[in-house]
């Protein structure tokens, strides 16, 4: 399938919102997200096709290191290699960038990102207790070292 990874802009940041909804249990909203899209530490790509929105990876860059917030694809969409081609952005962006490392948190039951961040290099480096609420599950912290 045809799409173009680029950042989101604000006129998207409605339909990011409609993933987040459908793929997280404390989604943000679309007020969240434009909040984001102004801060300069915050940066969101998005998989579009046409005027759709397929996917998208959202994170922070601070100084040298990138934290992974999410990357969702939505549901109809998956398995169509749109969440590789977001994180081969964001590789190219830490490259870009000077990026030193780049970590996460996932839920400690979610195997196809876990799976996804695995294939990519991410080595799991510690477990965060009850880290998340709805339900209350462990993260596995996973990092990157570039
Ligand atoms: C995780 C997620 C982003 C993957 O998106 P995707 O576009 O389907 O991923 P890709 O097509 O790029 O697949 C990446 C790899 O994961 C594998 N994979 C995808 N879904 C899988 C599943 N359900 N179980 C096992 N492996 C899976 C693919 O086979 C592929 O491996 P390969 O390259 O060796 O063939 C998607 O499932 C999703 O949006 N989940 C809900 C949101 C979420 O939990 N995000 C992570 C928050 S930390």
């Amino acid at each position: 399938m045809d799409f173009v990874i680029e950042p989101l802009t604000s006129n998207f940041a409605y339909d990011v919102s409609i993933i987040e909804a459908e793929c997280f249990s404390t989604p943000f909203k679309e007020s969240d997200i434009l909040a984001y899209l102004k801060e300069s530490y915050w940066h969101f790509f998005v998989a579009r096709k046409g005027e759709e929105i397929l996917g998208y990876i959202s994170f922070t860059l601070i100084i040298d290191e990138i934290s992974i917030c999410n990357v969702a694809v939505s549901k109809k969409y998956r398995n169509q290699k749109i969440a590789s081609n977001l994180i081969n952005a964001l590789l190219d962006f830490s490259k870009k960038n000077e990026v030193k490392r780049i970590f996460l948190e996932v839920r400690e039951s979610n195997n196809p990102a876990i799976y996804l961040y695995e294939k990519f290099g991410f080595v799991r480096v510690g477990i965060s207790k009850n880290h998340y609420t709805l339900p209350k599950e462990n993260a596995i912290l996973m990092n990157l070292e570039i």
